[in-house]
């Protein structure tokens, strides 16, 4: 029998979010692609959804595409002349994606193939407008300096979405071999250092997740005005 909290997600999915022909089509293609299924939720994709709308999104990045299902979700809040990037390593990843994304009628989402961490300098060379909302969501190891980007390309009033920052629990130990935790340690490091500084550059705070991906959490970051 599944866990009390996957039933109860599925329960929630069913009355929060139900059937929707572009989402379920994209898990499908994705899982028939051979993806692995570490997409956020469907009660969690509505929730960065929500938050994009709260924000009146207009520049949207997301680090960390996999099919484009979390993509899907915030692509679909955008105001209207709203531009979405999303970063992505692996060429059969993005390439499912833009299918996944082309089927749900957001062909204009942009797709970067690359390493984000070469990809993050040229978006930020471009002097672009701000992003409003940033949302964390590839390797772990290197969601410390994904962040630090994140800052950069924000602007005051800006909020950063961070997945994956209690790994089945797994962030509470300092001896940790696996390099993810320790990449959400040290984020998690960062977090506490400015939070304790006299004028922290943003206010943030984590929620821990159960569902039918387990046991993790989302941090939320709001930047402060300077
Ligand atoms: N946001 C997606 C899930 C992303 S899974 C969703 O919720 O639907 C993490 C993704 O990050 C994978 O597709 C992986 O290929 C990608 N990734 C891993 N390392 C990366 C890197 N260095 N640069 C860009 N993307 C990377
Ligand atoms: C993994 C990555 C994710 O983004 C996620 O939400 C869950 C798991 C992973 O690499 O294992
Ligand atoms: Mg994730």
């Amino acid at each position: 029998m599944s866990p009390l909290w996957t039933e109860i997600d599925q329960h929630l999915a069913n009355i929060y979010v139900g059937p929707d022909e572009a989402l379920d089509a994209a898990l499908a293609a994705s899982a028939a692609a051979g993806l692995p299924a570490i997409n956020v939720t469907p009660t969690q994709g509505k929730l960065l959804h929500l938050l994009a709308r709260l924000l009146g999104a207009k520049n949207i990045l997301e680090i960390g595409t996999l099919g484009g299902y979390s993509t899907i979700w915030l692509a679909r809040a955008l105001a209207p002349g709203g531009r979405l990037i999303t970063l992505e390593a692996d060429p059969k990843c993005a390439s499912i994606a833009f299918e996944n994304l082309a089927r749900a009628g957001l062909g204009s989402v942009e797709l970067r193939l690359g390493q984000a961490l070469d990809t993050l300098p040229v978006l930020a060379e471009e002097g672009r407008d701000s992003f409003d909302l940033i949302f964390i969501d590839a390797d772990k190891e290197n969601t410390p300096a994904y962040f630090e980007w994140a800052l950069k390309l924000a602007r005051p009033g800006s909020l950063i979405v961070v997945d994956n920052v209690v790994r089945s629990g797994a962030v509470l130990s300092p001896e940790s071999s696996d390099a993810s935790v320790q990449g959400i340690r040290r984020f998690h490091d960062l977090v506490a250092a400015q939070q304790r500084a006299r004028e922290p550059r943003y206010s943030a705070t984590a929620i821990q997740t159960v569902g039918s991906k387990g046991h993790d959490g989302f941090a939320l970051v709001l930047v402060n005005s300077s």
